[in-house]
């Protein structure tokens, strides 16, 4: 007989916290109400382009509803299916500019969650792969009221698990509670995750960068000499690396968990902290960056010893394969020109 075998991401998470005893399975009732969230916005961005054939256009769609953007729709789904979970106190996220408070009809858990709904939301009219990247922490504030802003801006260390759906040629759950990062196709037929991916590791050393080059002006010198670098030819560190930059962090990030190579936002003259958020982008991707035995620094520190000091700031990042990050490190510290501030 043909055996089937197969274990779905309800069934990974559980099998994961019954490894440790005095877990409550509150943050596996989490991760499962995420996947659920995950599937809903996966829907919808499936039938995006669908948008202007089916007269969706308008301010109201066909039942009657208001049409939102997509970025917009994904940022309701994920605080209407978190919000009456029990298990958080408080949620942040990088559409809003206030903590989002657990309504007061709902239970207050002892989690918080963070996250970027939609994430290279600019590609969603292109069929260009976009994600949900979300991360996890303990409250610290006292007591079992509502969550606060302290809560909201610990270190990245802190979190307690992280992970990203990627929106591609198929809908991927990818996590991390600590203890290795994994991955789980939707198979769409029945509508479950199915682990595709276990215990991802990204190669020490790659071939592949990812930056926007067309900020190449605005880069401080030692960037500058960091990708000549890999773009001269030497067999023995295997240059010239290939440049692959889709413009969606999520998207870049997971080919280079796969394949191996380095993501960078850097700071330039224009943007002295760069671009990405360090609450919603960098320390998630950092946490499953680390977990799959990467590195991601902001050029001088390690992304997850930052202390953030606004939820929404930004940081530089250099992120990916050990090696890799390691020696754009020391070509910035060479030239001694990054600006971290
Ligand atoms: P978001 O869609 O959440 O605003 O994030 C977009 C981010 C990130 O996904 C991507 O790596 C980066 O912006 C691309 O920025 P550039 O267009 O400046 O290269
Ligand atoms: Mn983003
Ligand atoms: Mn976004």
């Amino acid at each position: 007989m043909v055996q089937i075998k197969f274990n779905t991401l309800a069934r990974h998470i559980y099998e994961e916290e019954r490894k440790y005893p005095d877990a409550t399975g509150e943050l596996s009732d989490l991760l499962h109400d995420l996947s659920l969230a995950a599937k809903v916005i996966s829907l919808e961005v499936n039938k995006a382009g669908l948008v202007d054939i089916l007269g969706f256009t308008g301010d109201q769609n066909v039942h009657g509803e208001q049409v939102k953007k997509l970025d917009i729709y994904a940022n309701d789904m994920m605080i209407k299916a978190m919000d009456h979970g029990g298990h958080l106190c408080v949620m942040a996220s990088e559409e809003d500019e206030d903590i989002i408070h657990i309504p007061p009809e709902f239970h207050i858990g002892k989690y918080v969650l963070l996250f970027d709904p939609l994430d290279g939301s600019s590609n969603i009219d292109a069929n260009v792969s976009i994600g949900t990247i979300f991360s996890i922490y303990r409250r610290v504030s006292p007591g079992n009221g509502p969550g606060t802003m302290e809560d909201c801006t610990q270190q990245g260390l802190k979190q307690i698990a992280a992970g990203y759906v990627i929106y591609g040629s198929s809908t991927l759950f990818v996590y991390t509670a600590g203890n290795g990062v994994h991955g789980f196709t939707l198979d769409p037929s029945f509508g479950e995750f199915i682990l595709s991916h276990p215990s991802i590791k990204i190669p020490k050393k790659s071939k592949i960068y990812s930056i926007n080059e067309g900020n190449y002006l605005y880069w401080h010198s030692g960037l500058k000499k960091y990708i000549k670098w890999l773009q001269e030819e030497d067999k023995s560190t295997g240059r010239p690396y290939s440049s692959r930059y889709i413009g969606s962090m999520v998207a870049d990030i997971h080919r280079n968990l796969l394949y191996g190579g380095i993501f960078m936002y850097p700071a330039d003259s224009r943007n002295p902290n760069g671009k990405l958020r360090l609450m919603y982008e960098c320390n998630p991707m950092a946490f499953i960056v680390e977990q799959a035995g990467g590195r991601a620094s902001n050029g001088k520190q390690r992304i997850l010893e930052i202390q953030p000091k606004s939820l929404h700031q930004r940081t530089p990042i250099f992120i990916g394969s050990e090696e890799d990050v390691l020696l754009v490190e020391k070509f910035l510290s060479d030239y001694e020109m990054i600006e971290v501030k």
